[in-house]
């Protein structure tokens, strides 16, 4: 045991010194500089903080455009608080020695005036509504159970996805290595400026690269390119390629102990896969990423992950079928009953069975609607009709998948 654990570190520290983190160093230290003499020249972002501070200034704060703000100028909401709840970032910019001098100080009076007359032209077509602001996911220990998938979205589309997803209020992103996209995730949540613990980051290592010297090193190198210190869950994405349980999940342990990995994750796991997992890790496997919508409910992985003894959260991909769901009668029925779309349905039926979604989506319009499924409300017998249909459809399925082996 104690040869092997000599080994292992051995192993560790040459793996991962090929892999340094300065890269996040380097891409953390410029934005916190920008953010905070944005912030005194009262250019936080593009979405207008002088709006926002003419509206305190008026008193007229309602909850829901408070939440608009927030949502727009993360962290800012009670920056005039003692004690606020601002973000670490906002904290920091706000307590900026007054030493700045008295130039910043003009100039960021100069900045109020003429954002004002700005501020007042784009309140009139907030970006983000009130129906919007009103509406947030409950969380399971600490993740958001809704939150944006970003499969097969181009560097360009993730920027702009991610960013219009986080000002309407998704705090849950899903990527991974394989996706090609860490690094437009990183950037657009370093442009956003939200406080790190205020979101809720998932990744995952491809099956090519789950030997134990492979999870270390891309593990490392996703947080470079995410820009992060550690992802609130990290995934083996596939059982399949190198996984091997104890190798593949010794470094997720690893992983989890140094503090790089907030949870440990697993996707398309079986239960008889994650039966196997739980006995060999050492720490608690947190969640298993399924393909699931009411054409695949996954009852027998459900009810498994539901018992006491294992209590593993489920993670629906392909939360609408990729679109499907408009096809079935049934779900139409119970959307119309609802003034509500079968997309927005589904991800509602998803919540009933206290299954987290992450639909992906990259128009405005989708990332839009997804996020008001969090206010359908379904009734015991729309979850009924919807757990009847019997038609199946499995949109991910490729030959080496677990459950055609
Ligand atoms: N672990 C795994 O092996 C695995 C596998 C697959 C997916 N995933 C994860 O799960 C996420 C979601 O799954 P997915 O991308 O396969 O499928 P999905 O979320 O079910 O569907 C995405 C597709 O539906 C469209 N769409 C989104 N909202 C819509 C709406 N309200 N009405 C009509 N169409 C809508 C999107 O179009 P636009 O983009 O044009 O808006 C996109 O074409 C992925 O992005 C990824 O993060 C994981």
């Amino acid at each position: 045991m104690l040869r092997q654990q000599t080994e292992s570190d051995d192993r560790r520290d040459r793996a991962r010194a090929q892999s340094r983190r300065g890269g996040r160093l380097r891409k953390g230290l410029p934005f916190a500089v920008a953010f905070a003499v944005g912030f005194l020249l009262g250019k936080r972002d593009e979405d207008g903080q002088a709006d926002a501070e003419t509206d305190e200034e008026a008193g007229t704060l309602t909850e829901a455009a408070a939440q608009i703000r927030e949502r727009a100028m993360p962290g800012q909401t009670d920056q005039s608080a003692p004690g606020g709840t601002e973000s670490a970032d906002a904290g920091g910019a706000t307590d900026q020695p007054s030493s700045m001098g008295s130039v910043a100080g003009e100039q960021v009076r100069e900045e109020e005036r003429e954002s004002e007359a700005e501020g007042q032209a784009e309140s009139e077509t907030p970006e983000i509504d009130e129906e919007v602001a009103a509406l947030s996911p409950p969380t399971t220990h600490g993740m958001p159970t809704f939150g944006l998938g970003t499969y097969q979205m181009d560097y360009d589309e993730c920027v702009e996805s991610v960013r219009t997803a986080l000002r309407m209020g998704y705090r849950h992103i899903d990527t991974a290595e394989g996706y090609d996209n860490e690094d437009a995730v990183g950037d657009a949540v370093d442009e956003y400026g939200i406080g790190r613990e205020d979101l809720f980051l998932a990744t995952k290592i491809g099956p090519q690269n789950l030997d134990y010297d492979h999870v270390l090193t891309n593990a490392d190198e996703s947080l470079d390119r995410l820009g992060v210190e550690y992802v609130d869950l990290l995934y083996v994405h596939w059982p399949t390629g190198e996984y091997e349980a104890t190798d593949t999940l010794e470094a997720f342990v690893e992983l989890r102990q140094e503090g790089l990995v907030e949870e440990i994750g697993v996707s398309n796991f079986t239960v008889e896969l994650l039966e196997e997992a739980i006995e060999v890790s050492e720490e608690p496997i947190f969640a298993n990423q399924v393909e699931m919508h009411p054409l695949l409910p996954q009852t027998e992985l459900r009810q498994f992950c539901a018992q006491d003894d294992v209590d593993v959260e489920l993670v629906a991909y392909s939360p609408i079928a990729r679109g499907d769901v408009a096809d079935v009668d049934a779900l139409r029925a119970v959307a119309d009953k609802h003034d509500a779309t079968p997309q927005q349905v589904s991800l509602a039926w998803l919540r009933e069975k206290d299954v987290t979604a992450i639909p992906k989506a990259t128009s405005e319009d989708h990332l839009r609607e997804n996020w008001l499924s969090l206010g359908v409300e379904l009734d015991d017998e729309d979850v009924e009709k919807i757990d009847a249909i019997e038609e199946r459809r499995r949109l991910v399925d490729p030959d080496q998948a677990p459950w055609n082996q």
